[in-house]
């Protein structure tokens, strides 16, 4: 569970302690999927009505959102570990622009939703996970234009308007395939007036999540899981429930885990076409994948192949797998690389696994991996949220204590995961550790 502070977003000083070299056995039941939770949050903003969404994983980044949609006067209300209720019929508030905006990435969808809602927005740029290079929102500008509204950013503040023409529909080609500028759009287009199409739209599955949840709630958008995205405004969005998808993220790093320290485990709660771009690579390097309606049985008990992969957007292999993968890979045979083709860089584990003695080059967006016989605990640092993810595999496998700074990060996206871990035999522990009186910060 997370504390107070954890739960505003504030960094900790507590650790992962992971007494490596056991191989994983049993079930795992994988939380909601963050990346759609997180855009469907804030989407409830268009909704006159109440919205109950199931199947939340109560992550930091959801807790964070729904701490921004209280600061607006939303109710938001918990009604169980999986479940909320948000309420934002009484909302008259087009600005969100405290601190909290800051912590974490999604926040950019407020922008889409008070356009739609209102007309005009004001949000403080995002934060979140920084993979080492640049986090452009460009191609959300270029939507919103599209859309009629005029964009300003100023002292960290983007505001959009549209109050005086209105929102009306708008062909938008986006140059890049971007998650988060796809699903904005489709957000601020779901009350305009007239048709939107987005072409060269992402087609993550969280895309199609979104674009079910708004349907759910009386929006009128076709085409979601394909490139071509028509949404056709209408007047009002109604209340409803709705269930998130399974984390195919989350999914896919416990099948990481299984293929680094051996085992045999059944990941369920899973939709099994979600996987087949991580099902693929885990069978190419050794593992035997079973599928059944809705799990996935993970075992490996011979030796690891190389491989050569590299991240494309839905349904290539995800960038959001890359650094989990890369963990496995530092124990297979042969020589491996691995190609990142949606960041400009996402590497930055790569000097921590090598604490760990792995044999890992990088030359810009590619990561040339020879295989070694074993890893070795080491105290190491989380960069970024999947970053993080690729420590705790390294050191589910390496034979010795493995001590993981900044768990933050990796609870902005994991739900329950030392828990989880622990029922699947793995020695690891969450650490509170007391400020020391004057730290000394260890370089990166
Ligand atoms: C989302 C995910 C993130 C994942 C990424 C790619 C969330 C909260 N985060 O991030 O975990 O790694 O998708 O699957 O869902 N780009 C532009 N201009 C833009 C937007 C993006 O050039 O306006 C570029 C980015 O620099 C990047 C690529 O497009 O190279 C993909 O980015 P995008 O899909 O937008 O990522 P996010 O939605 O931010």
């Amino acid at each position: 569970m997370l504390s107070l502070t954890e739960k505003k977003g504030e960094p900790s000083l507590d650790k992962f302690v992971i007494h490596g070299g056991k191989p994983l056995f049993g079930e795992v039941t994988v939380s909601g999927a963050k990346n759609a939770a997180v855009a469907i949050i804030p989407a409830a903003l268009l909704v006159d009505g109440v919205c109950r969404v199931e199947n939340i994983p109560m992550v930091r980044d959801v807790v964070i959102e729904m701490e921004i949609l209280r600061e607006l006067g939303i109710g938001v209300r918990v009604v169980n570990h999986s479940t909320i209720e948000i309420d934002s019929r009484g909302l008259n508030k087009y600005s969100a622009v405290s601190d909290l905006n800051r912590k974490m990435r999604a926040s950019y969808y407020l922008i889409g939703a008070f356009l739609g809602r209102f007309h005009r927005a004001e949000v403080a740029m995002p934060g979140g996970c920084n993979f080492g290079g640049v986090r452009p929102i460009d191609q959300h500008m270029k939507g919103f234009e599209a859309l009629g509204a005029a964009i300003e950013t100023r002292n960290g503040i983007v505001f959009a308007d549209a109050s005086k023409g209105g929102l009306h529909g708008a062909s938008v080609y986006l140059d890049v395939v971007s998650v988060g500028a796809t699903m904005n759009i489709m957000l601020a287009a779901c009350l305009a007036d007239g048709q939107t199409v987005i072409e060269n739209a992402a087609k993550e599955p969280h895309i199609v999540d979104l674009a079910n949840f708004l349907n759910s709630m009386g929006a009128d958008i076709m085409g979601a899981g394909t490139d071509v995205i028509k949404i056709r405004g209408v007047e009002r969005l109604y209340g409803g429930t709705y269930s998130i998808i399974p984390d195919q993220i989350e999914a896919g790093t416990f099948m990481a885990a299984v293929a680094a320290t051996g085992g045999s485990v059944l990941v369920r709660n899973i939709i099994p076409k979600h996987m087949d771009c991580i099902t693929a690579k885990m069978e190419e390097m050794g593992a035997v994948i079973e599928e059944e309606d809705d799990s996935i049985r993970v075992t490996r008990s011979g030796p690891l192949r190389k491989l050569q992969v590299k991240t494309l957007p839905y349904p290539g292999f995800p960038t959001d797998m890359q650094p989990q993968l890369a963990a496995v890979l530092c124990l297979a045979e042969g020589t491996s690389v691995i190609t990142e083709g949606v960041w400009e860089s996402r590497f930055r584990y790569s000097d921590e696994l090598r604490r760990m003695g792995a044999k890992i080059q990088v030359d810009g967006k590619v990561a040339v991996i020879e295989g070694v016989e074993g890893l070795t605990g080491a105290p190491v640092r989380a960069s970024d949220l999947r970053a993080g993810a690729a420590l705790v595999i390294a050191g589910l496998a390496a034979e010795g204590t493995t001590e993981i700074e900044e768990i933050g990060y990796i609870e902005r996206g994991y739900e329950d995961l030392v828990e989880k871990l622990r029922k699947l035999g793995a020695d690891i522990s969450r650490v509170s550790e007391e400020p020391a009186a004057d730290p000394i910060p260890r370089a990166n």
